[in-house]
């Protein structure tokens, strides 16, 4: 149970770390994209305010030859596109890099065969004499900085399932050291419910002992005493309450400690059966197999069978005369589903969640006169959780209760 608290802590960890990365790298998106914007808009105002004096106006047309050649003659490198268009938007010069050959501003993009550019533009009327003569467009490629973008996208995806997996082993790892606390409780209370099964071991079989002696001399003296057999019912209740005690302590260790094999319910549930016939039949019920898997689960074959056992006894134990029990098992997905069914008297609704607590009985006064602690279910529940299986049941007051067990498959 406490593993399983372990997987989810993690599991929880993980996934507000990853929403957390996630809100961050998007923020961290949109101010590197907008910083990435900026710096090519100031880039593209410095370039166009250096070239802009250059232009020169000849016989109403602009032209940049002055410039490229003196340009030329320093090899001084051009990063950028540089466009002259005449007053009716045809492009009459270039220089510099490919750009998309168009007047615009902005972000502009242009597909062909080859791909695509993408440019960030600007452009100015040129005037001469008070007379607009053409435009001079300037366009810096937004290729890198795209590249960079991409690039932030793709170490936030592929960062993500290595954080993920860091912080489960993390959150794992921390959520073990945070939950020693409640170990060390829990097998604490395991402990001393081991102990006080056994320490009542010793006192129980004085009693025992001490009462077949007394019964002894009664008998020889030959004095008649109801005594002893209350006595006698009295112990052996108490010395079936410590084995139960005894048995749960040990359920709830770690299964790893006991045998694990595959076990053919079949026959289990057969035998299990067999030994409830004739208890049924004195008391007219009827106690009867329902169609059974072959399948077989992994497991350990006698907490397996004192689980079923525990049902079938309650079962039994909670059925007026002349009822029915039927018990039987499916394939239900990965897991095998068996099903203990009777006519009994039912459970209120309210208890439905609490017969599987230690010590809890529906009807106390009923259950003590039937003889029952209220440790039998906590077993079944122990079995089950000790096996990765799942209990559930379904009960109508006055008609019956289905206590259906779900265990993995071998
Ligand atoms: N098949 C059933 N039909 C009706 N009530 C049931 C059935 N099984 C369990 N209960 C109720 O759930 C309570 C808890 O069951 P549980 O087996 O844990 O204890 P118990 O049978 O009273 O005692 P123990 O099993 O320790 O001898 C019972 O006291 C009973 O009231
Ligand atoms: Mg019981």
């Amino acid at each position: 149970m406490l593993n399983q608290m372990r997987v989810k802590l993690a599991l929880y960890f993980m996934c507000l770390v990853l929403v957390l990365h996630l809100v961050g790298a998007t923020a961290f998106y949109v101010l590197f994209s907008a910083s990435l914007v900026r710096s090519n808009e100031a880039l593209l105002s410095d370039l166009f305010s250096e070239i802009r004096p250059s232009i020169k106006v000849e016989n109403g047309t602009p032209t940049l030859a002055d410039w490229a050649k003196r340009a030329n003659e320093a090899n001084s490198m051009v990063t950028a596109s540089i466009q002259v268009f005449d007053r009716d938007k045809k492009l009459l010069e270039k220089y510099g890099d490919d750009g998309i050959e168009r007047l615009g501003k902005g972000r502009m993009e242009e597909r062909d065969q080859t791909g695509s550019t993408k440019v960030r533009s600007f452009n100015e009327k040129i005037k001469s004499e008070g007379k607009d003569c053409g435009y001079l467009q300037v366009q810096v490629s937004t290729k890198q900085n795209d590249q960079a973008s991409e690039l932030a996208i793709y170490a936030t995806i592929v960062a993500m399932p290595f954080l993920g997996a860091l912080v489960a082993v993390a959150g794992y790892f921390f959520s073990g050291l945070a939950l020693r606390p409640a170990e060390q409780a829990m097998q604490l209370t395991r402990r001393f419910v081991a102990d006080a099964g056994h320490e009542l071991n010793t006192p129980i079989a004085i009693i025992e002992a001490s009462l077949e002696a007394l019964t002894e001399i009664l008998r020889e003296n030959n004095v008649k005493e109801d005594l002893t057999e209350i006595i006698a019912k009295a112990s052996a209740r108490m010395s079936e309450l410590a084995s139960d005690l005894i048995f749960l302590a040990r359920v709830e260790n770690p299964i790893s400690h006991y045998v694990i094999a595959p076990v053919r319910i079949k026959k289990l549930l057969e035998d299990v059966c067999e030994d409830f016939t004739t208890l049924a039949k004195n008391r007219n019920i009827n106690f009867k197999l329902g169609s059974i898997s072959e399948l077989e689960v992994m497991g350990n074959l006698e907490f397996l069978r004192r689980m079923v056992t525990n049902l079938a006894s309650n079962a039994l134990r909670y059925t007026d005369e002349g009822g029915t029990i039927v018990i039987w098992s499916e394939v239900e997905g990965r897991n095998l589903a068996i099903k203990v069914s009777d006519t009994g008297i039912g459970i209120p609704p309210e208890s439905i969640d609490h017969v599987f607590d230690r010590f809890y009985r529906v009807d106390k006064a009923r259950a003590r006169a039937a003889g029952g602690a209220g440790l039998g279910l906590s077993i079944v529940k122990a079995v089950v959780e000790s096996h990765k299986g799942n209990i559930t049941v379904t009960s109508e007051l006055g008609r019956g209760s289905t206590f259906k067990v779900t265990i993995p498959l071998a």
